[in-house]
């Protein structure tokens, strides 16, 4: 059954305002792997689980046609209310059953999603709607942040993790299923830990801007003739 936990209005914003674009280092791997696979014609790319569209847009400067789906409404109609590219459009539907023809897409991607979905029947929607030398790259970033703030980054970092730590035990079992294959991370912290966040930086403002740095994982796939 689909974990429905992304619905909420409140947690679309949330995804609009803190979400961050697959990293740099990511996007090369997955983009060296393509052209490693010779990946053309390069029509189209289907984003699954594309939340509000962050993951999904990276995509645009190298694809004909590229389509966010996503199984919640709200996150669909965000991605779409977000500035985007002409060529860039949005579905809302499960990553079990894609609206595209067999054979008819040139790369499928998740990004911090694959572990949500059922994976067999995912597999099996990959492997038919890939044409013959399609690619698959389903990544996500590990819990293991650290955060880096001048001269407390060590002290921001063990908070981050003792968040994490006692948020893992309420967890999803999806998520811990996740945390044991890709180590998968929580992007929302409460909101009392942020407090123990600006204490320890010394600043009122929930706006001050930290660096996160995220080790990430990714799973490639070429599909034979
Ligand atoms: C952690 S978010 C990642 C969003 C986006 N890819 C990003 O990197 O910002 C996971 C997304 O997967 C979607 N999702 C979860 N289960 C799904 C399923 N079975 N089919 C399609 N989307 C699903 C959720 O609605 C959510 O938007």
């Amino acid at each position: 059954m689909a974990v429905r936990l992304f619905e909420a209005r409140q947690h679309v914003e949330f995804y609009q305002k803190y979400r961050f674009s697959p990293a740099e280092n990511l996007q090369r791997v997955i983009f060296s792997y393509l052209e490693e696979k010779k990946l053309a014609p390069t029509r189209l790319a289907v984003d699954v689980g594309c939340g509000s569209g962050q993951s999904t847009r990276i995509l645009a400067a190298r694809f004909e046609e590229v389509v966010g789906t996503d199984i919640s409404e709200a996150q669909i109609q965000a991605a779409k209310e977000a500035a985007s590219f002409p060529n860039v459009s949005y579905r809302v539907c499960p990553a079990e059953e894609l609206p595209f023809e067999d054979g008819s897409v040139d790369l499928v991607t998740a990004f911090a999603a694959a572990h949500w979905f059922d994976i067999p029947r995912f597999m099996k929607e990959v492997d038919r709607v890939l044409r013959p030398h399609g690619c698959m790259a389903l990544s996500t970033y590990f819990p293991n942040f650290s955060v880096h703030y001048k001269d407390c980054s060590e002290r921001l970092t063990e908070i981050l993790t003792e968040t994490q730590d006692l948020l893992f035990e309420y967890a999803d079992e999806k998520v811990n299923r996740v945390i044991g294959e890709y180590k998968e991370v929580f992007d929302l912290s409460p909101f009392q830990d942020k407090r123990r966040f600006l204490e320890t930086m010394g600043v009122g403002s929930k706006e001050t801007q930290v660096e996160i740095w995220v080790p990430c994982v990714c799973v490639l796939g070429c599909k034979g003739p």
